[in-house]
């Protein structure tokens, strides 16, 4: 194979296992056809680490992103998230549009949904000058330290589960904030019954309530955050909003009672303690398993530019 294995000072090492795993060019370069006689090696590399970060491969524009995605042969996905994207070209989408100064808080892609991503790739067009990481951890690590350190806490959910109501932008957010989405928006739909009946058909929420600004709040659950995908438990769902500003997510237990703060900060700290914030360098593709590691963005400046693809 053609990959040689690199290295970066950001990485941490879980289970026996580099995060994210670091590949760059060897005798060759040309990431697309790499990729075409490596499928099944990375693919197993994916699984076993979490995280692929593919540096130095000179790739510099949307389409060539796009190229190295196909050459994966996954099937693509439709983003229905309630953040804004817009399409660059087949397949890819820049990250988000919200301001740069605001942090994208640690989740799943899309796990709110009935069909989410198994793989999302990110390519660094521009890094930001400053800050704009993105950051990445294994999400089993989350379960295991949370069994730990709050143990009461995890069996309670495993118990009686968690409520959480989420809420869409209002009528008069001015599309600048990390949820950007109206109900009206995000469903393609003013009308109410059928808003909730799409909602009830592609969300796991268990109701909706639609308010007078124009906004609407999600209710999942009872269910318990954490499931076992690709055999092993992760937190699935989102115990914090997306951002760190906005009143975006209520949680409480299945049961009505409210969650305890110090469960939260225990769980911000494993975040902050165990993620990698990487540094983008011009260039980078990063491929990470959304069943295994959830992702965040840090604060970061103009001109950076990170390009999305999701895949099936
Ligand atoms: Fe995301």
């Amino acid at each position: 194979m053609g990959f040689v294995e690199g290295k970066i000072v950001e990485e941490k090492v879980f289970g026996g296992k580099v995060f994210p795993k670091t590949l760059l060019p060897g005798n060759t370069c040309d990431l697309i056809e790499m990729v075409r006689g490596d499928r099944q090696w990375l693919s197993d590399l994916l699984q076993q680490h979490g995280a692929i970060l593919f540096r130095g491969f000179g790739i510099s524009s949307a389409e060539d992103f796009a190229h190295v995605v196909e050459a994966f042969e996954w099937d693509d996905m439709p983003y229905m998230g309630a953040t804004t994207r817009v399409k660059v070209t087949d397949r890819i989408y820049t990250a988000n549009e919200a301001p740069l100064d605001q942090l994208i808080n640690f989740h799943h892609e899309m796990s709110m949904f009935k069909e989410f991503p198994s793989k999302i790739f990110f390519f660094c067009l521009e890094p930001s000058p400053e800050g704009g990481e993105t950051s990445i951890l294994p999400s089993h690590i989350i379960v295991e330290k949370m069994e730990e350190i709050m143990p009461d806490f995890v069996a309670k959910l495993s118990q009686v589960g968690f409520i959480i109501r989420l809420s869409t932008a209002t009528d008069a957010d001015s599309g600048d904030k990390v949820i950007s989405k109206t109900w009206k928006e995000l469903l393609k739909t003013d009308n109410q019954m059928e808003a909730e009946k799409r909602a009830l058909e592609k969300i796991t929420c268990n109701s909706v309530e639609f308010h007078a600004d124009g906004s609407a709040e999600f209710i999942f659950g009872p269910m318990d955050p954490i499931r076992e995908l690709g055999g092993r438990r992760v937190w699935f769902k989102p115990m914090l909003g997306y951002t760190s500003n906005e009143r975006d997510i209520q949680i409480s237990f299945g049961d009505g009672s409210p969650c305890p703060p110090e469960a939260i900060e225990a769980y911000k700290k494993i975040l902050d303690e165990s993620c990698v914030d990487l540094s983008w360098q011009k260039g980078d593709v990063l491929l990470v398993d959304n069943l295994s590691s959830q992702h965040a963005r840090r604060p970061g400046k103009p001109p950076r530019v990170i390009l999305v693809s999701v895949c099936k």
